[in-house]
């Protein structure tokens, strides 16, 4: 009998569940999306109730549309949006407020709060791998405590439980109020600006400076290993849950980028570059994260360098969705076909502050460069180049840190079918760039994580194995043409700082 992983990806726009046969391929699909809440001016949110019952409905979606059912699955691998923070009441499962997205920023005091009490912005980074941020989880937990009434109580009474949405999804698929696993894994928890990136253990220091009791934080076990079975009565009822990673974390796994030295870049909401640094963590100097990378059972943890980028995709469905200019994201390309460059005009999307190399939570975006003849095909070239041009200042970094340049870059995620905008990411890189011909590298990652724990994949020898390339698009721009694109984004940039005064 032919046997299947089943994968849940919560992220930040849409739920899916995917299911994988041994050689890697998709063999099903299916996705929700949810609802973007935005109560207010760089505030984020979204329905931790809604994002559940997504994660049911496509989990049943995607077995029927195989024609399977739970028996032929063998295990489920979770991986979700990292940093969105979620705190719920043990007793009753219902969350004390909706879930903070990571691209919220209105932990922007708290963190100032925290780096005044001395060391500013690097107070954890020895620690954590993390610059203080908005971005980060802890500092999310801290304001709805804060905020919501009664919390701060029930929390320090062991009646509320924090979650990111790995954990919260895991809690309820293992039976919610009825025995619910409160586990997350340490990509995660590396995520949170709460974990020791040496022990893999919540620092109770930090925990301590920003008010949160250690009892509500989930048990930290390894990115592979079964933390319980599906006990609710969904479609995958009684499948052992034997994977979580973050999802950058996952599809770098996904992606074979398994030795030190490789490294992947996920094109989605925003962009996240993750460089393999092995079981030695490098501290970075130059504005990247220190991170978990995986841990695998008992062996040791890997870890990553990783270029954060908040706006890439976001910014086309912001060009959908507030401007209307577009009606698909796909439109984007046409119309940027339809102009040879720019026009000159640079549109940096510091809509959440910018974040690596940066970590400017006082930025927002701008569009600079602007004349009479600008017109849509030009702006919709700036918005695609806004993906690579950020992407190139992540590299750099990475390539500075690490001492050793990058050679090729593996990509994958929604916008690496735009072959514009791989074309200009190789020459604005001056490297080649490399599609894999499964993209659907993070669910892949997730499975890979729990189907190795079962024993349907042998070993990471497997997953190098499953991998194959699909397309790789060369340099073609010229080294002075580069740079001075390059030297006009970077001057773009400067433009969107001190504006949250
Ligand atoms: O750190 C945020 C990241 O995990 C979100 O990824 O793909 O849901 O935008 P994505």
């Amino acid at each position: 009998m032919t046997q299947y992983v089943a994968a849940i990806d919560q992220g930040t726009t849409s739920t899916r569940c995917m299911i994988f046969d041994h050689s890697g391929r998709v063999v099903s699909v299916d996705q929700k999306e949810h609802e973007q809440i935005f109560p207010r001016a760089g505030w984020v949110e979204h329905d931790a109730d809604e994002i559940w019952a997504n994660t049911r409905q496509v989990a049943a979606g995607a077995l029927a549309k195989a024609d399977l059912s739970a028996g032929d699955v063998v295990a489920v691998g979770i991986t979700n949006q990292r940093e969105t923070a979620l705190v719920w009441d043990r007793t009753t499962g219902r969350p004390v407020h909706n879930a903070i997205v990571w691209q919220d920023t209105r932990t922007d005091r708290i963190c100032q709060e925290l780096g005044d009490l001395g060391g500013g912005q690097e107070r954890y980074r020895a620690r954590t791998g993390l610059p203080l941020a908005t971005y980060f989880s802890g500092p999310k937990v801290r304001w709805i405590l804060d905020n919501v009434e009664g919390a701060r109580e029930k929390a320090e009474a062991g009646d509320l439980l924090f979650g990111n949405m790995d954990t919260w999804v895991l809690w309820n698929m293992t039976g919610g109020v009825n025995g619910g696993v409160h586990v997350t894994d340490p990509t995660n928890a590396s995520r949170t600006l709460l974990m020791d990136l040496d022990t893999l253990s919540w620092d109770e220091g930090i925990a301590a400076d920003m008010g949160i009791p250690v009892s509500m934080l989930p048990e930290i076990r390894s990115s592979s290993e079964e933390y319980g079975r599906v006990r609710e009565r969904g479609a995958l009822a009684g499948v052992p849950i034997a994977g979580i990673l973050g999802d950058q974390q996952a599809a770098t796994f996904g992606q074979a980028c398994l030795s030190p030295g490789e490294a992947k870049n996920t094109y989605g909401t925003g962009n996240f570059v993750l460089l393999n640094t092995g079981t030695e963590k490098v501290m970075s100097e130059n504005g990247l994260l220190t991170t978990v990378c995986y841990k695998i059972g008992s062996q040791a943890q890997v870890y990553a360098l990783e270029g954060s980028i908040a706006v890439t995709g976001s910014l086309v469905q912001w060009l959908r969705d507030n401007l209307g200019m577009i009606t698909s994201a796909a439109e984007v390309e046409q119309h940027a076909r339809t102009v040879e460059d720019n026009g000159g005009a640079y549109f940096v999307p510091a809509f959440s502050g910018l974040f690596a190399p940066y970590w400017r939570s006082d930025a927002r975006g701008a569009i600079v460069g602007l004349t009479r003849f600008v017109n849509k095909g030009h702006l919709a070239r700036a918005v695609l180049e806004a993906t690579a041009f950020q992407t190139r200042e992540v590299i750099d970094a990475m390539n500075a840190d690490s001492g050793v340049a990058l050679t090729s870059l593996k990509v994958d995620g929604g916008m690496v079918v735009n072959e514009l905008l791989m074309q200009f990411q190789a020459d604005i890189l001056g490297v080649p760039v490399i599609r894999p011909v499964v993209n659907e590298t993070t669910a892949l990652g997730a499975a890979y994580a729990a189907g190795l724990a079962v024993g349907f994949w042998a070993s990471e020898d497997d997953i190098r194995q499953n991998w194959a390339q699909d397309k790789q698009w060369d340099p073609a721009m010229d080294e002075e043409t580069r740079a001075e694109r390059y030297h006009l984004w970077k001057k773009a940039v400067t433009r969107t700082f001190d504006w949250v005064e």
